[in-house]
């Protein structure tokens, strides 16, 4: 095998049987090279890890993670669920997805963060509703009242009587159990690269915690020489006080104790470059634009403008720098997030090709 030990691929392989999960999203997600960036940048092979075909609401990287996250609620006997995040988040357009699928009652508390525009019904919100989530937007609260108010609702539920799972409520410092599907992520993609006689030397993601977290214990317990590099949405992490590479490793550490690895990993096994998220969160930037317009011209590929075009950003502007070396093969992980396009269309800045 050139991309990771054998022998200890099929130990994930087997910690991963063991563990509860239900079948959510389509996979394996296609592994397809991406002839025109890579012809446009003129140096690295660039393929794409298409997680944005995942299925649950258009999909994406949070599909894969609640197979393993609610298959675990399932067979506690959960019947409910609360949840909230920003009114567009991708994490609870799939949460209310995976609920109707599963026939879970979904409760989402979403804070609106970009005042009136996220009044619009548009996006993962319109999708959230069609997909049957009770919604409730809230603002001019912290992101800890937030996660107050989400716990009082799981509270009054529960006092009616409902087995309530809790999803995120965004001040986490425990997020193991998310990290365990990008280990299955990481044997499927050395599957299909194997399959494609392809050595991959650096595969390049959005992330600020539990996708690089999982990819990265299951890197580093099959020895794999692939580098990871993940570029987080975020300027600070979500647990106050940590840096990403501490986060990320601590869940990386917290998911091999759920599947019962030995394998442990430092902070300095991370690489997380925070340089690409801008003036904020969901604030688009120049390179991120100019990123999705790229990619959407030379190959089709759309990119989302909260995560994966900062994402690759951060790659094209390496590649650009000669940072990359020319005859490496890149995986760009997209980790989709569509559904945010069509409620950001105002500043994507199209007008100008019009
Ligand atoms: C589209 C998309 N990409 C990337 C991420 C980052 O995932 P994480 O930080 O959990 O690894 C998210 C998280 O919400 C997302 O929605």
């Amino acid at each position: 095998m050139r991309n990771s030990n054998e022998s200890r691929l099929a130990e994930l392989r087997e910690a991963l049987q063991a563990r509860p999960r239900v079948s959510l999203a389509n996979l394996p997600t296609p592994l397809e090279p991406c002839p025109g960036l890579t012809r446009e940048l003129g140096g690295p092979q660039i393929w794409v890890k298409r997680d944005d075909l995942t299925g649950l609401a258009t999909g994406g990287n949070k599909t894969r993670m609640f197979e393993y996250v609610l298959g675990q609620a399932i067979e506690d006997g959960v019947d409910t669920v609360v949840g909230g995040a920003a009114v567009q988040s991708n994490y609870c357009r799939q949460l209310a997805a995976a609920c109707a699928k599963l026939g879970l009652d979904c409760h989402l508390l979403l804070r609106k963060v970009r005042a009136e525009r996220d009044d619009e019904i548009q996006g993962g919100l319109l999708l959230d509703l069609l997909v049957g989530a009770k919604v409730e937007t809230i603002e001019g609260v912290s992101w800890a009242e937030h996660g107050e108010r989400i716990r009082k609702r799981a509270q009054e539920l529960e006092a009616r009587g409902k087995r309530v799972y809790i999803g995120r409520v965004g001040d986490e410092s425990r997020l193991g159990r998310y990290a365990v599907a990008y280990t299955q992520a990481f044997v499927e993609l050395i599957e299909q690269a194997e399959e494609a006689q392809l050595t991959i030397d650096e595969v390049w993601m959005s992330s600020s915690d539990a996708t690089q977290a999982g990819l990265a214990i299951a890197a580093k317990h099959c020895e794999s020489p692939v580098r990871l590099v993940g570029l987080p949405s975020l300027p600070q992490p979500i647990a106050p006080g940590w840096t990403f590479a501490e986060c990320i490793s601590s869940f990386g550490n917290e998911c091999a104790e759920i599947l019962g690895l030995p394998t442990r990993l430092e902070p300095d096994d991370i690489t997380s470059i925070v340089d690409y998220v801008g003036p904020g969160y969901g604030v688009l930037t120049d390179a991120a634009r100019t990123a999705m317009q790229l990619a959407g011209r030379c190959d089709a590929l759309l990119l989302d403008p909260v995560y994966t075009s900062k994402a690759m950003a951060g790659l094209i502007d390496h590649v650009r720098r000669g940072l990359v070396a020319p005859d490496h093969t890149i995986v760009f992980l997209h980790t989709g997030g569509l559904p945010a396009l069509f409620a950001y269309a105002d500043s994507l800045g199209l007008e100008a090709l019009l």
